[in-house]
């Protein structure tokens, strides 16, 4: 299922550099099931052209308020009554501040004004002009105004400068808005979720591993994120972006990282141990490369790591505990017995092991009533439901 599945967006563009990125998008917010319907501003039209935004949505593209193939010539009225949200990305200073006033000087003000569905902007300026008194003036009465702002972010911008008032990447403004239309039932919740493999060095140049792409951990956290949870991820090395609006810890070892949980774990609400760490660790790490001498193989020497799950599990007062399994036979029986070996309230398992870099899974959620299966989907579909099961549990 797509999360913005018959939701109707119309996506305004007003005039700024940034409308380069709005074809993606427009792509993006299509991709995740939502139907797109562009309204441009005159000077949106000068950074990318109607065409491009009607090829990509497959409706035709609005510009101007005297527009006479609409029904009834009341394009702002009609174009906003049958929308769920209308999503303005880039919002320019000029636009934030017209639409702060309650002016209606063009389709697009205009739209916002008669509108009766919420407003999200994406602000995208130079930061002098973000910093301007007067923006900021904007800033205060949309929020009043209960408009919803996505970003600014801070970093590079078209003009050369670095500061406050880049847009938003597309995807960030896609989970944004997949955020916004969730429910929020993890609102107020500190959430740490540990993801991907943890690294063994046996000398510089080489280590053991797991098998892990963290894909169902960050998934995880930004459906927790989605859910309203304040998220902190304890990562091993995987080759994912780091996920909007969580704060990420980097880790290389199980010992990083139950270093890691343990600094964090104080005042979270809810632990989940996705991540597959290495059980074990070399006891001598080489400084130097091993060399290959003659046909005699190394002999290395395992220590047990510590396990990070039965570790928090076990705090006097631990925050509701979540495991996965691994298993690669007799799922239900080492499923349940793992539960109760780690003293954790769910438990939930990989149905088949080959899941591994996969987008889709299937699993088991094993608790004290016994287990449930949560059918085939994408990873993200499976860790809101997850998140769901959670909080209801909570
Ligand atoms: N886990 C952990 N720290 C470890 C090992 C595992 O926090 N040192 C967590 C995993 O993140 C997962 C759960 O424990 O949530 C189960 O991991 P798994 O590898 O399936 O089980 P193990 O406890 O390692 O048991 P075994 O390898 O014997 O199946």
């Amino acid at each position: 299922m797509q999360s913005l599945l018959n939701k109707k967006i119309v996506l305004g563009i007003s005039g700024g550099i940034a409308a380069y990125k709005t074809p993606e998008l427009a792509r993006q917010l299509i991709q995740e099931g939502a139907t797109v319907q562009v309204v441009m501003t005159q000077a949106a039209t000068q950074f990318v052209t109607p065409v491009t935004m009607q090829a990509l949505t497959g409706n035709p593209v609005f510009t101007s308020q005297w527009d006479s193939s609409v029904s009834n010539n009341m394009a702002h009225i009609e174009l906003s009554r049958s929308a769920d949200a209308i999503v303005i990305a880039p919002a320019s200073a000029d636009l934030m501040a017209k639409l702060s006033l309650g002016l209606a000087d063009d389709l697009l003000s205009t739209l916002c004004l008669a509108r009766d569905c919420p407003l999200l902007l994406a602000p995208a300026m130079n930061k002098q002009m973000w910093e301007h008194a007067a923006t900021q003036r904007s800033v205060e009465r949309l929020n009043k105004d209960r408009v919803t702002l996505l970003g600014p972010a801070s970093g590079f911008q078209a003009c050369g400068e670095v500061g406050m008032g880049r847009m938003l990447e597309p995807f960030e403004i896609t989970e944004q808005v997949i955020a916004f239309f969730q429910k929020k039932p993890l609102i107020g919740k500190k959430v740490l979720i540990t993801a991907g493999p943890t690294f063994e060095p046996i000398d510089p140049v080489r280590g053991i591993t797991n098998l892990s792409s963290g894909k169902m951990g960050y998934a995880l956290a930004r459906a927790a994120h989605a859910a309203g949870a304040e998220v902190t991820l304890v990562s091993g090395p995987t080759a994912l972006p780091i996920p909007y609006g969580i704060k990420i810890v980097s880790v290389i070892t199980a010992r990083d990282m139950y270093d890691a949980v343990m600094a964090h774990i104080a005042h979270q609400d809810i632990f989940i141990a996705v991540a597959a760490v290495a059980d074990w660790r070399v006891s001598e790490v080489s400084q130097q490369k091993i060399k290959k001498q003659n046909a005699t193989s190394p002999e290395l020497q395992f220590e047990q790591n510590p396990d990070i799950l039965a570790a928090v599990a076990a705090l006097p007062k631990p925050p509701y505990c979540v495991g996965f399994a691994a298993e690669s036979e007799n799922l239900l029986e080492h499923g349940a017995a793992k539960r109760e070996k780690k003293r954790i309230p769910l438990l939930v398992g990989n149905i088949g092991h080959q899941t591994f870099g996969k987008d889709d899974n299937e699993l088991v959620l094993f608790d004290a009533n016994g287990h449930k299966n949560i059918a085939r989907a994408s990873k993200a579909i499976l860790a809101g439901k997850l998140i769901e099961e959670i909080a209801h549990r909570l």
